[in-house]
């Protein structure tokens, strides 16, 4: 048993020695395997690649559409009004009215947005003639959060001449509202970013109708 080992191994030796061609056969074989297990590898390392700049792209795109914090809009909706009391004649011109006013903060976040404490000024000529306190609050997810505020809009602070002017030239009351909403925008519970939204609108009341128009926000 002990001596078939080294005989086996001579006749290995002379057989590829006798031989010359298989030896040359065996080469090939061994570089052909070579060949092809570099091209295996190739083919794995080009599969992997390919993943990984599929997954980049995935997340790329995640990053710019899911994960993007866009600033939520702050803006008047619309508004209704209770007591109603206005003169436009120019011996005593004044008002004074009682205005529910609908707000929305539209959320276009895949998170909520969670805002602070707030309030909405009235302006009637770059005078305030009326404010409102907002509750902080949240807005859901690809949202718009409707709230009401109500609002006493007076003219007590504001000039005769200025009412005398404006309601010659109409009997419509042009206001700008005006707030700034702080908060955060929290996407699915691991980002969380500050966000304010200004708000910034422009409307008229008709006096005759008792209707808000012309409604516009920045
Ligand atoms: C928010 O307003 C409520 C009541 O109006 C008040 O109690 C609370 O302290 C305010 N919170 C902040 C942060 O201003
Ligand atoms: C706001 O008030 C108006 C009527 O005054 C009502 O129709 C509307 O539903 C209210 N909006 C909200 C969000 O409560
Ligand atoms: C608005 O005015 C009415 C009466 O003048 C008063 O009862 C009400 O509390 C006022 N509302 C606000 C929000 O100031
Ligand atoms: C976000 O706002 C909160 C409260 O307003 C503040 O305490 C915090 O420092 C702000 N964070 C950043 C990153 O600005
Ligand atoms: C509001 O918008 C008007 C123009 O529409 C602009 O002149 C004004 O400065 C804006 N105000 C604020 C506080 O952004
Ligand atoms: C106010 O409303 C009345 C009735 O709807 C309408 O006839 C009038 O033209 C309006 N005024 C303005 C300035 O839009
Ligand atoms: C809106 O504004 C235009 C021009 O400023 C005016 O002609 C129209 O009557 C206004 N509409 C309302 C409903 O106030």
């Amino acid at each position: 048993m002990a001596e078939n080992k080294p005989a086996a191994v001579e006749n290995a030796y002379a057989s590829s020695h006798v031989n010359p061609y298989g030896r040359v056969d065996e080469e090939v074989a061994m570089v052909a395997e070579k060949d092809g297990r570099r091209k295996k590898r190739m083919k794995c390392f080009m599969y992997v690649a390919a993943f990984v700049v599929f997954q980049a792209g995935i997340i790329l795109i995640f990053a710019l559409t899911v994960m993007k914090v866009k600033t939520p809009k702050f803006r008047v909706q619309s508004a209704s009004f209770g007591t109603f009391d206005v003169t436009t004649l120019n011996t005593n011109p004044s008002f004074d009215i009682n205005m529910i006013a609908e707000l929305g903060v539209k959320n276009t976040n895949f998170g909520r947005y969670k805002y602070q404490n707030s309030t909405i000024e009235f302006y009637y000529e770059n005078i305030k003639v009326g404010e409102a306190s907002i509750p902080n609050a949240r807005a859901k997810a690809r949202s718009t959060r409707k709230f009401n505020v109500t609002v006493n809009l007076s003219s007590a602070e504001v000039p005769r001449e200025v009412l005398e002017r404006q309601f010659a030239a109409s009997t419509v009351i042009s206001l700008s509202s005006q707030s700034i909403l702080r908060g955060k925008v929290e996407i699915m519970k691991i980002m969380k970013k500050n966000k304010s939204t200004n708000m910034n609108c422009t409307m008229e009341i008709n006096t005759s109708s008792r209707q808000l128009g012309n409604l516009s926000c920045r």
